[in-house]
């Protein structure tokens, strides 16, 4: 009894140091062995290229959205005007790729795409696997219902045994998972898809980051921000690079520092809510 329990941690850390050995050279052969060529080859690399791809999930008003601009499908946003700051102040091209939050993470590691700006949190799990920049812009977790139900749904409980949404491989999927365990989670790859089952009601409410909320609300007044309250309400969001390119972060945090002093990322919030409607 006493020697399985010992052995129990020493095969779990058997396992990570298993996991770690098979991911790390798949994921950056050419550096495994040389840490600091890794710091820097990614700025260059992307310097030589001259240009930068951001993957984002153009779902998420007034984070990245897709506008019709001169009659052309756009995708803008408060996050699209940082990623554009920073590839200016690289000096090189932007290329936006749209895709399913859920894919974000899996397309950084593949190389598809260079940097994630898509209102991504950083999480100690994430962390894990990608590097982030520091923190540019913070919001608040809510619970949006259908407008006639707004007295129905004041709290948590009153959600028990009902269908909540939430997006899929996004924060809001464990929030729904841990502070309403008896609920039942609806996860869903596009906010947008989301609010069209809450409006159906295949769903009776829906977790989403406040700004994101109120951008759609303005657009359909049948649905309502809810007072139901959720703890540790925090969503900060942070840019995310693939693990090793410590240049490029520095970089970023750079441009960052710049836009938040300057009152740059207030400004694109504002002009980003305002072109929503
Ligand atoms: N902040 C949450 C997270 O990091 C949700 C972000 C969703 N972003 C989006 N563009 N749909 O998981």
């Amino acid at each position: 009894m006493f020697k399985k329990k010992a052995l129990i941690p020493v095969l779990i850390g058997l396992a990570l140091v298993a996991a770690g050995c098979g991911q790390k050279p798949a994921a950056e052969p050419a550096n495994a062995n040389q840490p600091a060529a890794a710091q820097t080859a990614k700025l260059d690399q992307i310097k030589k290229a001259g240009k930068i791809v951001v993957g984002t999930s153009a779902d998420y008003p007034p984070y990245e959205f897709h506008k019709e601009v001169d009659k052309k499908d756009e995708i803008v946003g408060f996050d699209i005007e940082i990623a554009k700051a920073i590839a200016k102040d690289l000096g090189v091209n932007l290329e936006v790729k749209d895709m399913k939050f859920d894919g974000l993470l899996p397309a950084l590691e593949a190389g598809n795409v260079d940097f994630i700006i898509s209102g991504m949190t950083p999480t100690p799990e994430r962390k894990q696997s990608v590097d982030f920049t520091e923190i540019y812009y913070t919001a608040v977790q809510k619970v949006v219902v259908r407008a006639e139900d707004k007295d129905k749904y004041k709290a948590v409980e009153d959600l028990a045994g009902k269908r909540v949404g939430a997006q899929k491989g996004a924060t809001q999927e464990q929030i729904v998972r841990k502070q309403m365990p008896n609920s039942e989670m609806k996860a869903l790859g596009k906010i947008s898809d989301l609010m069209l089952d809450l409006k159906n009601k295949k769903t009776e409410a829906l977790v989403v980051e406040q700004p994101v909320a109120e951008a759609y609300l303005s657009k359909n007044p049948d649905l309502v921000l809810s007072d139901v309250k959720l703890s540790s309400e925090d969503s900060g969001s942070a840019i995310a690079v693939k693990k090793g390119s410590a240049d490029l972060v520095d970089a970023m945090n750079k441009t960052l520092d710049k836009l938040i002093q300057d009152k740059s990322v207030d400004k694109f919030v504002t002009e980003a809510n305002e072109s929503v409607e």
